[in-house]
């Protein structure tokens, strides 16, 4: 069985406002893209690694994955999220339809190997997965700076990565979302729940410490993490 991760890097870090995208900074010394793919590439359930990168950055992504023999792959991303996912899905063309593909964050250097082993574990018996983290925070849903909806806390999670599916499963809901023009999604489980919303999505575990290194303060905690997390 076939298992490719897509760490996806296209993005140009508008939040954290370093004048390049984030996911060049350094943590521990150490690139957060570097770490993300070596994440994948040290996994022995992973079979290859495709990293999407911003037109721009491709050289440089190239040169900082080249030391990782997984990586087959340093492709173009687009505007969005969704349009990188969609330059990565291509990019899969030649992989058969029962392969298992997992979509991750570059900028989440700290995902570990029992975070893709249930990931992985899960996809087995089902054809879409997320990892989920409890809500420390009450989260309330608003409309014109007033609360509309309260949902119980204890049914909430926070959704990070890798999200993984079945390829067929994902390019389904892609070729769906794509002939919708209102098409609007933040992560590929929203895609499978939107467009294939009988295909129930599996919610395994996640972990603090993989965190998306969105603001300058998310530097900050990083730093601190790389000190204590042992990474490959
Ligand atoms: N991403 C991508 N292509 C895009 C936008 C985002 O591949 N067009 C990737 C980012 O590189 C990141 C992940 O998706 O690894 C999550 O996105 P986010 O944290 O929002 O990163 P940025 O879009 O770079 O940051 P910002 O929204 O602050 O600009
Ligand atoms: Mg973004």
């Amino acid at each position: 069985m076939r298992t490719v991760a897509v760490v996806l890097a296209g993005g140009i870090g508008q939040r954290m406002g370093a004048g390049r995208p984030k996911q060049f900074l350094e943590v521990g010394g150490r690139p957060i893209l570097s770490l993300a793919v070596a994440a994948f590439d040290a996994h022995p359930g992973v079979d290859a690694v495709v990293v999407v990168m911003a037109a721009g950055h491709l050289r440089a992504a190239a040169a900082l994955t080249a030391p990782y023999g997984k990586v087959a792959a340093v492709v173009e991303g687009g505007d969005t999220r969704t349009a990188s996912t969609v330059a990565a899905l291509t990019a899969l063309a030649d992989e058969p339809a029962d392969a298992k593909v997992l979509f991750h964050d570059a900028a989440r250097p700290f995902v570990d190997a029992a975070t893709i082993d249930r990931v992985l574990a899960a996809l087995d018996d089902a054809d879409a997965v997320a990892v989920g983290v409890p809500s420390a925070d009450t989260i309330v849903e608003i409309a014109d700076g007033t609360v509309a909806a309260m949902p119980a806390r204890h049914t909430l999670v926070r959704f990070q990565t890798p999200q993984g599916f079945r390829l067929g499963v994902i390019r389904a809901a892609y070729d769906r979302a794509l002939a919708d023009p209102a098409l609007h999604a933040t992560d590929d489980c929203g895609i499978v729940h939107r467009y294939l919303p009988d295909v129930p999505i599996r919610v395994v575990a996640g972990d603090e410490r993989n965190l998306k290194v969105t603001h300058p303060l998310d530097i900050v905690i990083a730093e601190h993490l790389a000190t204590e997390t042992e990474t490959v």
